[in-house]
């Protein structure tokens, strides 16, 4: 674990039984309320971006949205708002996926990706990675590539790293803490 792994850890707060008994939540807010720890995420994630050429750069709603914007503003990259279904007003493509209980839906606007675009996915936590996984769908029916996914966590123990293999299909994924 390195200074910057130890700086991000200590501002990641862990809330017992929340939002359902049993489960243990990664709180990031105290991260987001320090800038030099937010710095140091922002500078890390950017890094990633900029050393697989990310032409444009996806934020997950809602956490990722938090963390991917100051990184496109920081690498001087576009971003793109994946969002949860229903709420982006243009022409959308949607992708539904699995949850432990029921489905949910995500989308994006088709306008915003095309063939040729450089995609770089960003999130708070890899946990099932059903969530990437559906947004990995989203890019490769828009017809642009992913050259790779980002985290600030990933849960190892949920296996999603297994379940987003195939979508990847070579692409890095990185998680700058494991649980
Ligand atoms: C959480 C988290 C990731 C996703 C990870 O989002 O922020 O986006 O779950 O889970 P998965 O790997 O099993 O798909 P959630 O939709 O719960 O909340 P948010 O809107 O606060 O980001
Ligand atoms: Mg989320």
């Amino acid at each position: 674990v390195n200074a910057t792994q130890e700086l991000l850890l200590s501002r990641i707060r862990d809330v017992a039984d929340h939002p359902k008994p049993g489960v243990v939540f990664k709180d990031i807010t105290p991260l987001l309320a320090d800038p030099v720890a937010f710095t140091a995420l922002t500078d890390a994630l950017s890094e990633f971006c900029v050393r697989h050429g990310a032409t444009k750069i996806i934020g997950l709603e809602a956490r990722g949205f938090i963390l991917a914007a100051p990184v496109a503003v920081r690498a001087g990259i576009g971003f793109i708002p994946v969002r949860k279904a229903g709420k982006l007003p243009g022409a959308t493509l949607s992708q539904a996926y699995e949850l432990e209980y029921g489905s949910a839906e995500i989308e994006v606007h088709a306008e915003d990706l095309s063939a040729g675009d450089r995609v770089v996915v960003i999130d708070d936590v890899l946990a099932t990675g059903g969530t990437a996984e559906a947004s990995l769908e989203l890019i490769r029916r828009a017809g642009a590539d992913v050259v790779g996914v980002v985290v600030l966590m990933e849960l190892g123990f949920l296996g999603g790293r297994a379940r987003l293999e195939p979508a990847l299909a070579g692409a890095p994924l990185e998680a700058l803490i494991t649980l």
